[in-house]
């Protein structure tokens, strides 16, 4: 039980060779890309901003300085008016980060634009423990965000010091305190924990997993621990080496020890009544991501904004989005990518995919779906298909296979605008082929 399977570190091996392909960036201008005429789904909206650089982030993310924050939210209301006039309209929206309660007073400001310009009514935002504050919290129910995440990653006051959260965020006993307090103000309450941390014991997990279902909290988020070169390098310094091996297991006693309270919206996301998502690239199969390293997927075509935040001022400031790079999928990527979105949401429903792609779907992916099925990760119902548990560990090793290939093109990025994001460890360099494209330094 303690050894990955050899079958687990195969479709790794697989997942992370297929996933490689979608981020084949080039230049691209900076103009909005038209609205696919499936609707243009969800707004992602990135604020980088954070109060402590965390060793293990994989995100885009930069220390907070107020001046520069409330410059970049006036120019993201810029670039999210540019998406409406070019005729984009949305579902719902996303802030995320970074820790878009950095600057409460800029956030309700863009949700009340993103509110009168697109009349959404799912507003999902993320934050962190210390800002769990009345007076953050309610200015934001009463702008109508429907979704508060919050990262809290353990409980155990160890991890906490080795992962640098403790002395800014609280203990472990700090945050339920806090969690406790918000829960009920909003629709949905999320809280994000990290599995298979280095020094994490399954002790340490159950621990966290009982505490959880006392706090009155109706979401969860299990994210297995995720890396990239420059991660690896800070992580293995502050907080040891993580074990690939132990993934399954941990797996296995999140799944069983939610049951059945909390029931699976998406392999890594947990919900009380079952229902609801954690990712807005599930809820919709087109998103726009606005602000600094921001992606967006709109018909087949991945995009990404500038890394660098004063080139995204500037590129706003002459009237253009923070795009920089965008990859076409090939034909038969574009149909992965689809499979491993709606597999991620635990259903394949037949009819809306055949909607999607037509017949193709079915025959050029013949592979993958015979696989799935030899390897017993799916049963069938009468809409399609619906992932097991051993699927959705499977679709837990993709998904982080996909964004470890995302990790791997921030660091590219990021690499180039290291001073300007005040890094403090030496990043590792900028990848001498596509993934570093020479426009997106600016
Ligand atoms: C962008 S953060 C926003 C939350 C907020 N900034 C905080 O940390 O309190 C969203 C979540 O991503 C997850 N995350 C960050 N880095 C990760 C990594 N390397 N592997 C897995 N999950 C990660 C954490 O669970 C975090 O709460
Ligand atoms: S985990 Fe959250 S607080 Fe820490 S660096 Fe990442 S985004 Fe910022």
């Amino acid at each position: 039980m303690f050894d990955l399977p050899i079958i687990d570190s195969l479709l790794l091996k697989l997942f992370r060779f297929r996933t490689r392909a979608f981020l084949r960036m080039v230049d691209a201008p900076p103009t909005v890309p038209p609205p696919p005429a499936g609707g243009s789904g969800y707004l992602y909206v990135h604020i980088p901003f954070c109060e402590v650089l965390c060793p293990f982030c994989s995100f885009h993310r930069v220390q907070h300085r107020h001046a520069q924050a409330v410059r970049y939210f006036t120019a993201l209301r810029t670039e999210i008016r540019l998406y409406h006039a070019a005729g984009h309209r949305f579902t719902g929206v996303y802030f995320g980060g970074g820790t878009p309660t950095t600057e409460p007073a800029e956030l309700v400001t863009t949700i009340e634009l993103v509110k009168a310009l697109f009349g959404v009514t799912e507003i999902s935002v993320e934050t962190n423990p210390k800002d769990l504050r009345p007076e953050i919290v309610q200015p934001l129910r009463a702008a109508g965000v429907t979704r508060l995440s919050v990262g809290v990653q353990s409980f155990d006051d160890n991890l906490l010091r080795e992962m640098e959260r403790y002395e800014k965020y609280g203990s472990g006993a700090e945050t339920r305190e806090r969690i406790r307090a918000v829960a009920g103000i909003f629709p949905t309450l999320n809280v994000d924990f990290i599995f298979n941390q280095p020094h994490q014991t399954r002790a340490s997990l159950e621990r966290d997993l009982a505490l959880f279902r006392t706090l009155g909290a109706n979401q969860v988020s299990f994210y297995p621990l995720m890396t990239s070169p420059t991660v690896d390098r800070r992580m293995t310094k502050q907080m040891g080496q993580t074990d690939p091996r132990r993934l399954r297991q941990f797996y296995h006693t999140i799944v069983q020890r939610l049951a059945p309270d909390f029931a699976p919206s998406s392999a890594w996301c947990f919900t009380r009544r079952g229902h609801g998502t954690d990712e807005y690239i599930v809820a919709a199969d087109n998103y726009v991501g606005v602000g600094s390293g921001a992606f967006s997927y709109l018909d087949g075509t991945l995009y990404c904004t500038t890394f660098s935040l004063s080139a995204y001022e500037r590129h706003i400031a002459q009237g253009h989005t923070g795009i920089t790079t965008c990859h076409r999928l090939r034909e038969t990527d574009r149909l992965r990518y689809t499979l491993l979105v709606r597999l991620f949401g635990l259903h394949l429903d037949h009819a809306s995919v055949l909607t999607q792609h037509g017949p193709q779907f079915f025959r050029k992916l013949w592979g993958e779906l015979l696989t799935l099925r030899l390897l017993g990760a799916a049963r069938a119902d009468a809409r399609g298909w619906r992932l097991n548990e051993r699927g959705m560990f499977w679709l837990t090793l993709m998904m982080s296979a996909f964004f470890e290939s995302v990790n791997n093109y921030r660091d590219a990025m990021r690499a180039h605008v290291k001073e300007e994001l005040h890094e403090s460890v030496e990043m590792c360099a900028p990848a001498a082929n596509s993934l570093a494209p020479a426009a997106s330094r600016e």
